[in-house]
């Protein structure tokens, strides 16, 4: 028997976000791709506090993909470095609001200057409980899924698994974002449809919201109405819409 459907809830436990469009913020006005990136920067704790605001439990927000290695040296050197500068900007706010850090990627490949700060953070906010902030760092999908897979087969090969026994929990277990609930809502700016390598597996029953403003345009309101969006939504995880329909409207 498949896992009964979850109870549909009106807000979404664990919202993860694909912050794209700094770079065609910044071409609109005439400005470096790394300005878009600042001002993007800027806007990242105004949505963090609407989510916690909004009792969201869980955010994960894809700040650099395994794949944005492939820009320019400086684009990426700045983006670090936006990054450490925000982090130690928000940190004891972040702090004050309970919020506990946590990363998805491979952290080993980043620059010490940003690496050091972020496992501080990580290890410092550990016993926090208010809200789980998920940095996606280095990350891709199919990377996670493929040191899974390494660290399964290593078990197979030792004989401590059974491939047999293998199963959904046993490989979920081994994702970077074991003991997250899966995300109910992925929002992407800038007006692409496409996941690019964020959360591939976890997403299967993801509702998505794609809005056409720029990352560096986003901000409280804009995460609201997202909120909304999916509110309005009908999940099914595969049954019929009669099943789903909750007997009561949900609080
Ligand atoms: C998102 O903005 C930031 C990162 C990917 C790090 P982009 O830099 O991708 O902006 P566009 O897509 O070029 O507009
Ligand atoms: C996805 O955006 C990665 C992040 C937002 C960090 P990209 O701008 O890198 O995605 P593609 O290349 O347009 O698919
Ligand atoms: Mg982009």
């Amino acid at each position: 028997m498949p896992d009964p459907a979850p109870q549909p809830s009106r807000v979404p436990a664990h919202v993860g976000i694909i912050m794209d469009g700094n770079g065609r913020w910044a071409e609109a006005r005439g400005l470096p791709r790394l300005e878009g990136h600042r001002r993007g920067a800027e806007r990242l704790i105004e949505v963090v506090d609407a989510a916690i605001d909004h009792g969201v439990r869980c955010l994960t927000l894809y700040a650099f993909s395994a794949e944005n290695w492939r820009r320019p040296a400086e684009e990426v050197g700045g983006l670090f470095k936006l990054g450490e500068w925000v982090l130690r900007l928000h940190l004891s706010r972040l702090s004050k609001r309970r919020v506990r850090f946590r990363t998805i990627g491979d952290l080993t490949a980043m620059p010490e200057f940003i690496r050091i700060p972020i496992e501080e953070a990580v290890a410092s906010s550990r016993d926090n409980t208010g809200f789980d902030l998920v940095i996606a760092l280095n990350y891709g999908s199919r990377q996670e899924v493929t040191r899974a897979a390494r660290s399964l087969a290593a078990d197979a090969a030792a004989g401590r698994l059974d491939p047999a026994a293998l199963d959904w929990e046993t490989l979920a277990s081994r994702l970077e974002t074991a003991g997250l609930p899966d995300p109910d809502l992925i929002i992407r700016t800038s007006g692409e449809c496409r996941l690019s390598n964020f959360l591939l597996l976890q997403a299967a029953y993801a509702e998505i919201v794609i809005t056409p403003t720029y990352w560096p345009d986003f901000g409280a309101e804009a995460f609201a109405a997202a909120l909304r969006e999916f509110a309005g939504r009908e999940r099914r995880f595969g049954m019929t819409g009669v099943q789903v329909r909750p007997t009561k409207p949900a609080p």
